[in-house]
């Protein structure tokens, strides 16, 4: 089992092990000493196979429980599922010391995690996220939200979570498709500040996606992705800085993603963010061949791509209309070498050029 502290404007403990998961009421009555009742709130696919056991878990610890279980996917992340929560928590007449759990991947603990954050102004929240996306990035950090017509993550709040119960062992019923793509979330964290991450996964890279039935190995991967999001966050909880890093391979990725609407997974398009980003740096003679190489073959040894076909000007032109823009600079992020991460402003005719540069290498 391993500890990690999350010191943000609320400080809590991210615990991350097989077979947690059995635990978790006595988790959460730690950090919830005085509350009465708990909504565990849960989706569709994830609720039959581990519901039962938190519920169980819970009521050992003396909660009165309650559910929230909504149709699992994107398309559910809207409002109407956040005020669903909402009416069984005021129906249910919850107090401020009473408890929110969300159990599920990001969509279940962004909505959750939202309506605890404005449910009577704020009450506490216990993530439980049970895809690799989640353990490794949404479940840890603060930010909650939902989507609008208009746009993904358009609504939301910072509410940092009171405890993170990772039960690494959830990792074994994700389809073989969203377990990779939780993984170029992890090759990130490694590539942008983690060469003892880097060594692991170079190590255990011919393994493939069988790594996931090593529990000791999943165990301190997702430990090692967790401490290394627990660091950025505590020196930038609201994103101004160096939390901006973890975006690395996201500003082409989201484009991508966008452009297909949303049928490529996430994960999968900022493996190949990243990938476009590698050649652009090493086109620039920034990044070394032997080291860029080196990143593109730990990508695809877990069976995530490295390119893709949007052009330079596609690349640009969906960048400067993401959300997380700031003026008319873009902040973009670069690895010249594995382990470190740099923030570099560029004009849109400066990232244009940049991309082009490292296309022609390929
Ligand atoms: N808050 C943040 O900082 C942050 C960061 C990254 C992503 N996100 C958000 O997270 C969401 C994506 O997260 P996600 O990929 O976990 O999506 P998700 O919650 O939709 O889960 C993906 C799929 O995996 C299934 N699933 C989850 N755990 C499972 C398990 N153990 N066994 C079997 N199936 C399981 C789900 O039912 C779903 O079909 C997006 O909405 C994104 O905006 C938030
Ligand atoms: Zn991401």
């Amino acid at each position: 089992m391993i500890r990690t502290t999350v010191s943000a404007s609320r400080e809590y403990e991210v615990i991350t092990g097989a077979g947690l998961i059995n635990e978790c009421g006595k988790i959460m009555r730690d950090v919830a000493k005085d509350a009465i009742k708990l909504l565990i709130v849960s989706e569709t696919n994830v609720a039959p196979l581990y519901l039962d056991k938190v519920k169980a878990s819970a009521k050992a610890e003396g909660f009165e429980v309650y559910e929230y279980v909504f149709e699992a996917g994107e398309v559910s992340k809207n409002i109407n599922t956040v005020a669903g929560m909402w009416a069984v928590m005021a129906k249910a007449g919850f107090t401020r010391t009473d408890l929110v759990a969300a159990l599920g991947g990001g969509v279940t603990g962004d909505m959750a995690g939202f309506a605890a954050a404005s449910f009577l102004r704020g009450i506490a929240v216990v993530q439980i996220p049970t895809s690799l996306l989640a353990m490794v990035d949404a479940a840890v950090g603060g930010k909650t939200g939902i989507d609008l017509p208009e746009g993904k993550n358009q609504v939301g709040a910072f509410w940092q979570p009171s405890a993170v119960i990772e039960d690494t062992d959830c990792l074994l019923t994700l389809s073989d498709e969203k377990f990779i793509e939780g993984m170029g979330e992890v090759l990130k964290y490694a590539f942008i500040m983690d060469v003892p991450l880097y060594e692991y996964l170079h190590e255990n890279a011919s393994r493939g996606v069988a790594i996931r039935e090593d529990a000791w190995l999943m165990e301190k991967i997702v430990g090692m992705c967790v401490a290394d999001k627990a660091d950025v966050v505590a020196g930038d909880e609201l994103d101004n800085g160096r939390r901006q890093t973890l975006n690395y391979g996201h500003t082409v990725g989201h484009v991508i993603e966008r452009d297909s609407e949303f049928t490529k997974l996430h994960g999968v398009c900022v493996a190949k963010g990243m990938g476009i980003m590698i050649d652009a740096c090493e086109a620039a003679g920034t990044l070394a061949s032997d080291e860029a190489q080196k990143m593109r073959e730990l990508i695809t040894s877990y069976g995530l791509p490295v390119e893709d076909d949007i052009t330079p000007e596609a690349a640009v032109a969906g960048a400067m209309n993401d959300k997380k823009k700031r003026g008319n600079t873009l902040s973009v992020i670069l690895v010249n070498k594995i382990g470190t991460s740099e923030i570099r402003k560029m004009s849109a005719d400066e990232f244009r050029s940049f991309l082009e540069e490292g296309k022609k290498i390929r």
